[in-house]
């Protein structure tokens, strides 16, 4: 077989061979294996889709976004961006500036985008199947944050000198802009002439926001929107409006482990995120629904637009889903502590010689047990978690006898499965009036979450 040196082709067709290859999301290479092998079965070769437009909805099952990276100090919050953007479900790719690599590294990014970062316009390796331009087109969404006054002023007049300004320029994708200056530059008539000019071409902007500037003293417009605002925006062109279905709906929703203190110091715990917990409350909020989510101890942004109440220990979640009823569905997915220390040292337990202390546990309070149990006020549909390392649906069906609820959903959390703590989840819902249970295969804790809110819609307007 030939070998064919796509460098010693005409200009022409090798720049429509790399457009051809951008937009249909292969690499040149495995363009030409298609065209070859269209040729050799004698079918017609595709011809160059026409531009394609604005698309609100995305292509691909899990969104693709461009994070373009400038250069300035707000650029730390960039990282944190990175994250918010792939708990959503997103692919971020990055790029990253001369100047952004002055205040985070290429290294800090890929690894939180667990993707390798573009830098250089000229960079042989992306560029062989020009690199730019499958990043301009074959994302759903740009964002620039933080956009800094130079990187808008060269979008607003159509420079092209590097990576970042020639993505902008190449792209027909949807741009958001989280701008990030200080107050006089963003006061500045220019940029406000650029300004103008970018939301007339169709550009959107998200902040900046008033507050301190790393500079001292100095105070005004000028801050970046916080990534969990970026994130939201982002979320308006990457996910189709979501039905409201659970408008007027009071959803209680229980995250994350518990902390049982043994002294002021330490604490019992378990390996709970709170990830599927909280998407299930992200995705009952987007259902319409009015949600309250009761959180242990994890490291996750607040949900946008629910009533995010952190407790610690399992007593005080009990507590809290307590004073959040009445509601009309409540999910119990926190991984609470079963057993607490009898009695809490009021100071550090110290080591005493080769004495080892005795911890005496005791039982805490079953939260879903209580709620599915109450005489009055119990919601009208309970859900738990069944967290199990073996018999999965005989230990989940026994849950749901044991503790009185409506539904289990069922996983299986042994370490090989990277449940606990990971972005994918696969369950199985039982439900207390049927033999039957379903198994959903596996997928994102979103799709988990959107999943679930589809059930409870169902079985609201259905029951
Ligand atoms: N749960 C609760 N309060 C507790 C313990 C568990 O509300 N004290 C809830 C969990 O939120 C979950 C369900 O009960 O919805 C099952 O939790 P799981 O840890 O799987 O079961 P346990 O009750 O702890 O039973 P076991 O340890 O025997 O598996």
């Amino acid at each position: 077989m030939a070998n064919l040196t796509i460098r010693k082709l005409d200009d022409a067709v090798r720049d429509e061979l790399r457009l051809r290859a951008a937009r249909s999301g292969r690499s040149v290479e495995d363009e030409v294996r298609v065209i070859l092998r269209e040729a050799a079965q004698g079918v017609a070769p595709e011809a160059l889709e026409p531009t394609p437009q604005l698309a609100l909805t995305p292509r691909n099952p899990i969104p693709r976004v461009t994070l373009i990276i400038g250069g300035g100090i707000a650029a730390y919050k960039a990282l944190d961006l990175i994250r918010r953007l792939k708990e959503r479900g997103s692919e971020v790719r990055c790029v990253l500036t001369k100047a952004a690599q002055r205040f985070v590294t290429p290294l800090a990014a890929s690894a939180l985008a667990h993707n390798r970062i573009y830098t250089d316009l000229f960079d042989p390796q992306s560029e062989f199947d020009a690199g730019h331009i499958r990043l301009a087109r074959d994302s759903d969404l740009i964002v620039v944050a933080p956009a800094t006054a130079d990187l808008m002023a060269k979008m607003a007049h159509g420079h092209a000198d590097d990576l970042a300004s020639a993505i902008l320029l190449a792209t027909n994708r949807p741009i958001l802009l989280a701008p990030a200056m200080n107050p006089l530059m963003w006061s500045n008539a220019a940029t406000a002439r650029n300004v103008a000019q970018l939301k007339r071409d169709g550009v959107t902007m998200i902040g900046p926001e008033a507050g301190e500037m790393a500079e001292r003293n100095e105070a005004g417009l000028g801050r970046m929107a916080e990534p969990t605002q970026i994130a939201d925006a982002a979320d308006k062109f990457l996910r189709p409006p979501i039905a409201q279905t659970l408008q007027g709906r009071r959803v209680l929703i229980t995250a994350g482990p518990t902390h049982e203190p043994i002294d002021p110091v330490r604490y019992i715990a378990n390996r709970s995120s709170g990830k599927q917990g909280y998407a299930i409350a992200a995705a009952a909020r987007a259902a319409g629904a009015e949600v309250t989510l009761i959180s242990g101890p994890v490291d996750l942004a607040n949900p946008a637009g629910v009533n995010v109440i952190r407790i610690e220990s399992a007593r005080a979640m009990l507590d809290a889903v307590e004073a959040a009823l009445p509601c009309d569905v409540a999910i119990f997915a926190a991984a609470v502590a079963d057993w607490r220390v009898a009695s809490e040292g009021a100071q550090k337990i110290k080591k005493n010689g080769s004495l080892m202390p005795t911890l005496t546990l005791v039982e805490n309070p079953d939260i879903l047990a209580t709620v599915s149990r109450r005489a009055a006020g119990r919601p009208r549909l309970v859900i738990g978690f069944a967290a199990e390392t073996e018999n999965l649906l005989g230990n989940a069906a026994a849950k749901i006898a044991r503790k009185g609820c409506d539904w289990i959903v069922a996983n299986d959390v042994s370490p090989a499965t990277g449940i606990m703590g990971g972005d994918r989840n696969t369950v199985h819902l039982l439900r207390r009036d049927s033999i039957d249970s379903e198994a959903w295969p596996d997928m994102s804790k979103q799709d988990v979450a959107r999943t679930l809110i589809a059930r409870i819609t169902t079985h609201l307007e259905t029951t």
